[in-house]
């Protein structure tokens, strides 16, 4: 038996422990791995390693893909690198398939986010033997109770609120933290619980101008001169917009989110005589060591890939459901994004310590 194996779409902590769980199990029972480069574009232009023990030796513990990644390569609508110079996208999911037959690969493991996984579904309705493995920061895939990478992520956005209460403490100010997740608001949910943050807006409970302004005056009034916002990219008001940063041509989900702390920082600063610093914390999520956490979940994932083809059981994705791993279908994987409910447990938990979600209709 021959597998492939890719990482796409954007990295995050984790990814090499997948890489690694899939090559040793795969490796044990006397299959051969290759690993593509760069996602779907080392399956297009045919670029790959074959990987052996010592190439996953000791990778377990760092951040990033031996393998690289790429977020625009889509061989369903392929255009060369860089993107600034590319013509019209191609169809040249055909030429990845025969790539695929050519190697005399039997089955391909795709590592990745909603982006990740669409193609990986629709490379299997070509006939691919396809198994998805999740991964992103944001935690948004709705068929897994968590995907890998998101524990590290969270694990840097925590210590960023951690750090920010002392500085916030001492001047009086208003420290403004803005984590990444895109349309879902976990990161800046659950650092925001586990830092004590003040303040807590995600795309999901839009937030009022006037609200998060009565927020931080309440705590002045109770002698509490500084506050902590932790804001989710995505975060909008009931009015308005997400803040867009970048459009990325191209990538399955051009939008790029961020800036949106800075209209807090103005909101509040047009309203009352505080000083407002913002933090945004950017790839720093993405970036270094996996957490042990993260670390246990990728290695089982791996392995338990490795498990569904030599059951055969293609078009499917690896999912954690009450801390043990299974799969559910490619299809079902991407149907809809995992998103915080506002009527959530984890909402009502923050409610109930206090915390503002900015938006005075939402209260215990
Ligand atoms: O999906 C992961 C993520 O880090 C999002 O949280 C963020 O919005 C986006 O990717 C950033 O993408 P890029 O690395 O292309 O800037």
């Amino acid at each position: 038996m021959k597998i492939g194996i890719l990482t796409g779409g954007g990295d995050c902590p984790g990814l090499n422990a997948v890489v690694r769980g899939v090559t040793k199990s795969a490796l044990k029972k006397g299959w051969e791995v290759t690993g593509f480069k760069d996602g779907y574009r080392g399956l297009v232009e045919n670029r790959y390693i074959k990987l052996e023990d010592r190439d996953v030796s000791g990778i377990i513990i760092r951040g990033g893909t031996i393998l690289g990644t790429s977020n625009t390569a889509n061989p369903f609508a392929y255009t060369l690198e860089p993107l600034s110079e590319a013509g019209s996208p191609k169809d040249l999911s055909a030429l990845a398939v025969s790539n695929l037959k050519k190697l005399g690969i039997g089955a391909l493991v795709a590592i990745g986010g909603d982006g990740t996984l669409n193609i990986a579904k629709k490379l299997h309705e070509m006939g691919v033997a396809v198994v998805g493995v999740p991964k992103t920061i944001d935690n948004d895939l709705s068929a897994t109770d968590v995907t890998f990478g998101f524990d590290s992520a969270l694990k840097v956005a925590t210590e960023a609120v951690d750090k920010l209460h002392t500085t916030a403490e001492s001047h009086h100010r208003v420290m403004i933290l803005e984590t990444m997740g895109r349309y879902a608001g976990w990161i800046a949910l659950r650092s925001g619980i586990a830092g004590g943050g003040d303040i807590i807006l995600i795309p999901e409970i839009p937030y009022r101008e006037q609200d998060i302004v009565a927020a931080v005056n309440e705590r002045r009034a109770k002698g509490k001169n500084f506050s902590i916002i932790v804001v989710s990219e995505g975060a909008k008001s009931e009015k308005g917009e997400m803040t867009v940063s970048k459009v990325v041509k191209g990538s399955p989900d051009p939008l790029r989110l961020g800036g949106v702390s800075y209209k807090i920082a103005g909101i509040i600063e047009g309203e009352i005589k505080v000083e407002c610093r913002v933090v945004v914390l950017g790839h720093l999520q993405r970036g270094g060591e996996p957490t042990p956490f993260d670390r246990w979940l990728s290695t089982g994932f791996g392995a338990y890939a490795v498990g569904l083809i030599e059951k055969k059981q293609f078009g499917r994705m690896v999912a954690f459901k009450n801390f043990c791993c299974t799969s559910v279908t490619l299809k079902d994987a991407v149907t809809a994004l995992r998103r915080v409910r506002p009527d959530s447990q984890e909402v009502l938990t923050a409610l109930s310590v206090g915390t503002s979600f900015g938006n005075s209709r939402y209260k215990v």
